[in-house]
């Protein structure tokens, strides 16, 4: 929203676009556009524009319009803006947001998470008269706040006050940006469960760092208590005492990357806040104030710069992130392992280390890669810190109602912090006593905010849908987690040394098998036109298997598994054959001689694999169709290694199959639907 800042109405579209490109991410099935209608009296009416695919379809059909005078000028206006990835509902036009109350737009909202009463909420509706027009849950929402709005008798009701009585009766998870011609040039937003941050720019410093939160009275409140509220708002209350001729701009996202561009003074917003826009002034206020709930909201400085999130040289996201690897274990690491004194700080963790030391078993509960990440350091955590290691997939974990005990320490690994199947086994460890520890590459996202402490990955913003260098930071992330906690053992501190020392050389290592991307080339030149591929391995290195399965399965959509070669003869090896493509991983470590046998086993029924293995391995090499000579780490970091080839490969494999690398058909980058 503008305030006294003449902006085009090409610029405002342009914003909107802009920002959704950035969020692409997140699900791009579809987007939509709602700005005020062109014309003299532009707030009085709402323009809606929809279409499937991706963002830029949307883009090409708001400029195909000979309506919209692009150039006119508007000095206040409010805007939103959303792209979808289905939950109810097909993609479509009509499915898309933001959804509207009426055939006159008299309400439009756009919603990211889902309402799970929403069939009642619609059959009520619906007994009212509503007619919907669309198959999503959250069309009851515009349609709920023009019942209310309907309904008012009398009374004067603010849009902030109509927005706390619909978010009243939701059930569910919601980020939700409201819009209506009944309020022109206002704003309200509110969340509960899904991220919602405000984006303030402002011409001059802002002269507070805060903006303190205002409790209503409840629904009992009177006409004059709610003018008196009004004109309390217009003091004091609001972001800033605002200068008459300010200018002010916020920007409400669900994610810092759709607003980076424009301003890096964010405020998150926490469950069931209301925030409202209106004349250049922000408020952010709630029902009713709970016992120990913080009454200010803080504005932070994001360290984010849009330079991180551009693609470079690169032809995705996906790839600049695979080499961007050497760099961000770095910034995993920097400030935090002391090279000289072999010692390891995790500052998030200081104040609960001895907490965490006294548990009696560490629950790693993840999604997807983050989950793999769990898998591929279980092993050395498990040595280092002689406890029982759980590795669990959040949605099975939930599934099990696994018994979680006080003295538990449970870690959400979660890229995004938002995955909704991480977040809610964390509210359910959370809710057991359990000790919670999140490992994320957002700051500020739920998991962040709701665990007791935590560990920042430090990997830098991740677009491609397929994770890479955050898979590799969790792995550094954990491991040094493992160091840390080990730090006063005397009988492992020769281990650690080795450990600590292996990670001092990692980046260079990873710089090393990155330089064999045009031998990995060759080999996905080969393999392309294959429907399946195996990777196989154990130890250390099966996780490896999971994640490598996983980045071909994601962005390749050939049929791909990770099989864990002590289980090959117990069922996979029926698969073998001359034609079945087979990689496997097969290290200098504990378990090479038993992966030797597996290999024997396969050259056996022809299979002809092709293999990664430690550099000057002849015997290896002897057998496989293709090697790839990896450096040789310590055993527990060599699974970093390990993946880089994979993540080439799947990457090669993808593009020369036609597909959109960073933007795989079905998938999201981050899952915040259970
Ligand atoms: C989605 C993504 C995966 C990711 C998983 C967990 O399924 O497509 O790439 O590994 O979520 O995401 P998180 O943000 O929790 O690490």
């Amino acid at each position: 929203l503008n305030y006294r800042v003449p902006r085009t109405r090409r610029d405002i579209f342009q914003t909107l676009i802009k920002g959704l490109q950035r969020l692409e991410y997140r699900g791009y099935d579809s987007a939509g556009v709602a700005v005020d209608g062109s014309g003299k009296d532009h707030a009085a009416s709402i323009s809606l524009y929809k279409k499937t695919g991706k963002v830029k379809a949307l883009d090409e059909e708001i400029y195909k319009n000979n309506a919209i005078d692009f150039e006119a000028e508007l000095d206040t206006h409010f805007g939103i803006a959303h792209t979808r990835w289905a939950t109810h509902g097909e993609p479509s036009p009509v499915n898309s947001h933001p959804h509207r109350s009426d055939k006159n737009n008299e309400f439009v909202v756009i919603h990211n998470g889902i309402i799970t009463n929403y069939k009642e909420l619609r059959k009520y509706l619906v007994s009212k008269g509503y007619e919907f027009e669309s198959e999503t849950d959250t069309e009851v929402i515009p349609k709920l706040i023009k019942y209310l709005y309907d309904n008012r008798e009398n009374e004067y009701v603010s849009f902030s006050t109509l927005v706390e009585r619909v978010i009243k009766q939701l059930e569910g998870a919601f980020a939700l940006v409201f819009k209506s011609i009944h309020f022109p040039g206002e704003a309200v937003a509110t969340r509960r469960g899904s991220p919602l941050l405000i984006g303030v720019r402002c011409q001059y410093e802002l002269s507070t760092e805060q903006i303190p939160v205002q409790y209503n009275c409840g629904d009992s409140r009177t006409n004059e208590q709610e003018k008196n509220l009004l004109n309390r708002r217009g003091s004091t209350n609001a972001l800033h005492s605002v200068h008459d001729r300010l200018a002010v701009e916020f920007y409400l996202a669900s994610d810092a990357s759709a607003i980076i561009e424009h301003t890096n003074k964010v405020i998150y917003l926490e469950d069931d806040d209301v925030a409202v826009v209106m004349e250049g002034k922000l408020y952010v206020h709630r029902i009713k104030r709970k016992a120990g709930e913080d009454p200010v909201r803080v504005i932070q400085t994001l360290q984010m710069e849009l330079q991180q999130i551009m693609k470079g040289n690169f032809k995705a996201f996906m790839q600049k992130e695979i080499f961007e690897q050497p760099e961000s274990v770095v910034n995993t690491m920097r400030g935090r392992i002391c090279f000289d004194s072999n010692t390891v700080i995790l500052g998030g963790l200081s104040d609960h280390l001895k907490e965490i030391k006294r548990c009696r078993r560490l629950i790693l509960i993840g999604c997807g890669t983050s989950y793999h990440a769990g898998v591929a350091t279980r092993q050395i955590l498990e040595e280092l810190t002689e406890l029982p290691v759980m590795v669990e997939l959040a949605s099975d974990f939930l599934d099990r109602i696994t018994p979680v005990f006080r003295d538990d320490v449970c870690f959400f690994i979660s890229q995004s912090g938002e995955t909704a199947d991480t977040l809610m086994a964390l509210r359910y460890c959370k809710q057991r006593g359990a000790l919670t520890v999140g490992v994320t590459n957002t700051v500020g996202s739920s998991i962040c905010r709701e665990t007791d402490c935590g560990v920042h990955i430090n990997a830098g913003p991740e677009v491609g849908v397929a994770s890479t260098k955050a898979y590799t930071s969790q792995f550094v992330s954990l491991i040094m987690f493992a160091l840390m906690m080990s730090e006063d053992r005397l009988s492992m501190q020769q281990r650690r040394l080795e450990i600590i020392n292996g990670l001092k050389k990692l980046p260079e290592l990873i710089k090393e098998v990155l330089a064999l991307d045009d031998q990995i080339k060759s080999i996905a030149d080969e393999l392309y036109h294959q429907r399946s591929l195996l990777v196989m391995g154990r130890g250390y290195n099966y996780a490896t298997c999971l994640e490598g399965a996983l980045k071909i399965k994601e962005i390749t959509y050939m049929h791909s598994e990770g099989i864990m070669a002590g289980e090959l003869k117990h069922g996979p090896l029926a698969l073998i054959d001359k034609h079945m493509p087979v990689i496997m991983i097969i290290m200098r470590d504990a378990c090479y001689k038993k992966c030797h046998n597996a290999l024997q086993q396969i050259t056996a029924r022809q299979g002809r694999p092709i293999i990664l293995c430690c550099q000057d391995d002849p015997e290896i090499s002897k057998m496989a169709y293709k090697t790839i000579e990896l450096p040789q780490t310590v055993d527990c970091l060599q699974g970093i290694l390990s993946v880089i080839p994979l993540q080439l490969i799947s990457f090669h494999l993808a593009v020369l199959r036609g597909y959109d690398v960073d933007y795989p058909r079905n998938l999201a980058k981050s899952v915040t639907v259970e």
